[in-house]
């Protein structure tokens, strides 16, 4: 995928690869790099050789070190209002992707750059990684949906105290709270990523998919409507031949070969 000013976008082996490229502002998210996130996320939610995404920044330093704070400084109230909305819409879009997520944080992720890492499905992270919501020390709350996700992810104390300190913590501390999934050693977290990657599109592409659906719903959902859904889409999966597979190989004790439906 070409095209873009600050995003670079790599497929291989079904795996696409998205990079916030703007090392010199440590990767900040101006309003144009949100609207080339938001394309390439749309172009990997349509591209059937894609089957998982990374979301990485460019660099050793930075994963993302937040929204454009240049570009902020200069905004009204309906800006804000708008601006907000905007990332929320492309981060959203990325959560309910149907595809794993995965973010490998290799620098700081701050503000709207950890807010991007929590939309991703799973999180890994470089040793060197620095994760923090410094908005309120600038006057400003999380806008691209972080006060929602931090405390579904980490608990409504941890989360609470990272917004209300702004303070950062270190990849340690984030593995600790279950903030990130894995520690990588720098020279190693792509790798890692990647890895991890291959080790979940290994399995049956739409039970992924439904799976993904599943936990998306439950945590919207009463607890009714959302075991009904879990039935449904379980019944679901008996319609595909990647389901008769999955079982026959497990039966025959051979790999699966699965094909996406
Ligand atoms: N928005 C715009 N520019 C940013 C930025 C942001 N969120 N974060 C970093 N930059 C820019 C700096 O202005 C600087 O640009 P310059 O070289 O043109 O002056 C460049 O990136 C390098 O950053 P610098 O601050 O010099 O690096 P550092 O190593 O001294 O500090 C950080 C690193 C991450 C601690 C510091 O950059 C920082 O606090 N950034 C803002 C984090 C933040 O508040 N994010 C939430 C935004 S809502």
């Amino acid at each position: 995928m070409t095209g873009f000013q600050y995003i670079t976008v790599e497929s291989a082996e079904a795996i696409a690869t998205i990079a916030v490229n703007r090392p010199d502002k440590l990767n900040a998210l101006n309003a144009a790099t949100i609207e080339e996130l938001d394309a390439a996320f749309r172009a990997v939610a349509a591209d059937e050789t894609v089957l998982a995404a990374i979301v990485t920044g460019t660099g050793a330093k930075a994963f993302v070190a937040g929204a454009d704070i240049a570009e902020l400084s200069k905004m009204g109230p309906l800006d804000g209002i708008a601006v907000s909305r905007r990332g929320q819409t492309a981060f959203r879009f990325l959560e309910t992707m149907r595809k794993p997520v995965i973010a490998a944080v290799n620098g700081f992720a701050l503000g709207g750059g950890l807010e991007l890492a929590l939309a991703c499905h799973l999180r890994v992270a470089s040793s060197r990684a620095k994760f923090g919501l410094p908005e309120v020390k600038l006057g400003i709350i999380p806008g691209y949906g972080g006060t929602l996700r931090l405390p579904r992810i980490v608990g409504r104390g941890r989360a609470l105290e990272l917004i209300l300190t702004g303070e950062m913590i270190d990849a340690q501390e984030a593995w600790r709270i279950g903030l990130v999934n894995r520690i990588s050693e720098p020279d190693a977290l792509m790798e890692d990523a990647r890895a991890l990657v291959k080790r979940i599109i290994a399995n049956g592409p739409v039970a992924l998919a439904l799976a993904l659906e599943s936990v998306d719903n439950a945590e919207n959902a009463a607890p009714e409507p959302a075991l009904r859904l879990e039935s449904d889409l379980f019944g679901l999966l008996a319609s595909t031949s990647d389901m008769r597979e999955g079982m026959q190989a497990f039966l025959e004790k051979r790999a699966a070969r699965f094909e996406g439906r």
